[in-house]
């Protein structure tokens, strides 16, 4: 059975939604907390077993790579200080036995061109995509609920969840039928359908686990909607000869691409923090009263 050891992280986009903060430094390090959107894309790729992680990135994107190098000044400085736990935080963000690969996105040319500059390095496996706007918060990692799924099926998987038709723009959506409890075979996917012309309510989240096949379409595939090359329209094709299965996961999705999905993610993700998470809870608590408390003097008077 192939293993999926292989995960791929398009991180070359512009995040021109979150200007000016990304003018000179990449999206994927935005903080949620004191951890930077890739840094838990990367753990939930590890969580499921895949030790080699190829990043796409571009101009401007210098950040990823050294946040997951050695950062032998701050070593020094934080071990002088006695400051053991950051320490050894800052040292387990890559564990050992996790190697990294970072290619050179040059031309924005879209999500399924970053998957097939890719190629050189993935070889003929199956591999892993996440697209670390999408932040996760689960029980179970989304990426190992998935490859539990690949374990018994062996084919395309992606990842859906529900979503109110008005914002099928900004998914690719399936035509799936259900199969088994969470499980869909997909007979159609579309790129950022307008919701009269959306095929399900059902809209693909940034995991997929695709096979090296996936490269043959890519290298012939027109470019798409925002003049990009989608990776949405080289599944529609593989859809001709493989079976495609749609997973709606367990736990939640967090658009982080976009201010609003951000800040709620921010507050999920502060709550269920081991160091603030009380107090930060608390706080919440305390401002929801005071709100309530407002509201019914304004009624009131
Ligand atoms: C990409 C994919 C889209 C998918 C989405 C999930 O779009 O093209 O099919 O639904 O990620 O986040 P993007 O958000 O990059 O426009």
């Amino acid at each position: 059975m192939n293993e999926i050891r292989k995960a791929l992280f398009p991180v070359a986009g512009l995040g021109t939604r979150f200007l000016p903060a990304t003018k000179a430094s990449a999206k994927e390090m935005m903080p949620v907390v004191d951890k930077p959107l890739i840094q838990y894309a990367v753990e939930e790729a590890i969580a499921a077993g895949c030790d080699q992680l190829i990043f796409v990135t571009g101009r401007g994107k210098r950040a990823i790579a050294d946040h997951f190098d050695v950062s032998y000044e701050l070593e020094v400085e934080l071990e002088r200080k006695s400051k053991n736990k950051l320490l050894e935080q800052v040292r387990s963000i890559l564990p050992k036995h996790v190697s990294t690969i970072f290619l050179r996105q040059p031309y924005p040319l879209g999500l399924g061109h970053a998957v097939l500059t890719a190629r050189p390095v993935i070889g003929d496996e199956p591999f892993a995509v996440l697209l670390a706007d999408d932040l996760m918060l689960a029980e179970i990692p989304v990426l190992s609920q998935m490859l539990d799924q690949y374990r018994r099926y062996q084919t395309v998987i992606v990842g859906v969840e529900e979503i109110s038709i008005e914002h099928s723009n900004r998914y690719g959506v399936v035509a799936a039928r259900p199969w088994e409890k969470g499980i869909y075979q997909v007979s159609a996917i579309v790129e950022k359908p307008r919701p009269e012309e959306a095929p399900s309510n059902l809209g693909v989240v940034g995991r997929y686990i695709l096979p090296a096949r996936i490269f043959d379409f890519l290298e012939t595939t027109k470019i798409g909607v925002g003049g990009e090359l989608q990776l949405t329209d080289a599944i529609s094709r593989l859809l001709g000869e493989r079976q495609v299965l749609a997973y709606l996961f367990n736990g939640k999705r967090y658009d982080c691409g976009d201010k609003l999905g951000y800040l709620q993610a921010t507050i999920a993700f502060a709550q269920r923090h081991p160091e603030v998470g009380d107090a930060f809870s608390e706080y919440l608590a305390q401002l929801s009263r005071s709100l309530l408390h407002r509201f019914s003097l304004e009624e009131s008077t």
